[in-house]
């Protein structure tokens, strides 16, 4: 099977924007599903969200981070193969009349979630769709035809230092929304610090709170248990009991201790890449 690259362009200075065509994912992705990327034999599975699926292609925004995203956006072109895309994996949200949503994003897999999820929840009779999405500063803006403003209700772009939008963090707009009683849930994804800052924001209010949790994957289907994570002091396998979680029960602690655990390997083998 072939996994062609048909669209891919810079979202800002870190991130991307990959289309590939994989019929089979994008007829069965629903949102809040992830998938894994293999780039050849030799490569490291490496899981990413997925923003839309149409037309037989899904599309990623991926941030050059180490050795693989990097290989990903130096190394491949529009028409050139990728060796697997698997998925989808893990649960999707459940699509249902909600009321007053909120989709909160910081970092590059919370914005491509926040575009999913808002595109679909927004149909559904009865919800009224609030995206929050945060950058960095104006520079650092994804180009307006892949935030979420086009498919929800009502949209807040903020940005740390000001310089567009609202100044400060999705954070801030939440909690006035909360003081305003107009959230009736919040589903969020980015950076795993805010998430628990997030979760310690919304408990006071008693406002049901979901974040997909990132978690080191090997296999992706609950084999290897890299990815375990502790949720209401339960271990669960972040690849198939999640990855989204309730906020108000997860560990956080351990998510951050353990994501950072390879980082010596992870240093190890960008330097071997860049030596190549
Ligand atoms: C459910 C899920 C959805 C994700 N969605 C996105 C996304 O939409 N866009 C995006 O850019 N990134 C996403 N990620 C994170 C992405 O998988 C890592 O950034 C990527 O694996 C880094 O690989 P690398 O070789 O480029 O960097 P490395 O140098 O190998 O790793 C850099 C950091 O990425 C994380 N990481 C490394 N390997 C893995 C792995 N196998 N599984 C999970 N995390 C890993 C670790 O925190 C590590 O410190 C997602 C992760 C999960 C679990
Ligand atoms: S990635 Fe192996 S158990 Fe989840």
């Amino acid at each position: 099977m072939e996994f062609k690259i048909t669209d891919k362009r810079d979202l800002n200075s870190e991130d991307y924007l990959i289309e590939v065509e994989t019929r089979h994912i994008a007829e069965r992705w629903k949102p809040g599903n992830f998938v894994i990327l293999l780039l050849h034999p030799n490569g490291e599975r490496v899981p990413m969200s997925v923003q839309k699926a149409e037309d037989g292609r899904i599309s990623m925004f991926i941030k050059k981070l180490g050795k693989t995203s990097i290989e990903l956006y130096e190394k491949y072109q529009v028409g050139d193969c990728i060796d697997h895309v698997i998925g989808p994996l893990g649960n999707p949200v459940e699509l249902k009349r909600y009321g007053n949503i909120v989709l909160a994003s910081d970092l590059v897999c919370g914005h491509a979630e926040n575009y999913g999820m808002a595109k679909s929840l927004s149909t559904i009779d009865g919800n009224h769709v609030i995206s929050i999405q945060s950058f960095p500063n104006k520079n650092e803006v994804y180009p307006r035809d892949v935030l979420a403003e086009s498919v929800c209700h009502e949209y807040y772009l903020t940005t740390l230092d000001g310089s567009y939008g609202l100044e400060g963090h999705y954070l801030d707009v939440l909690r006035k929304l909360l003081d305003k009683g107009r959230v009736d849930i919040v589903f969020a994804g980015g950076d795993i610090a805010k998430l628990r800052d997030l979760a310690n924001l919304t408990k006071p209010y008693g406002i049901p709170t979901y974040v997909t949790v990132r978690q080191i994957m090997v296999d992706g289907t609950g084999m290897c248990g890299s990815c375990r994570v502790l949720v209401d002091g339960e271990m669960k396998l972040t690849c198939i009991d999640g990855p989204i979680f309730n906020a108000h029960k997860v560990s956080f602690d351990e998510v951050l201790r353990r994501l950072a655990r390879f980082q010596k390997e992870e240093k190890e083998a960008m330097e071997f890449y860049r030596r190549k």
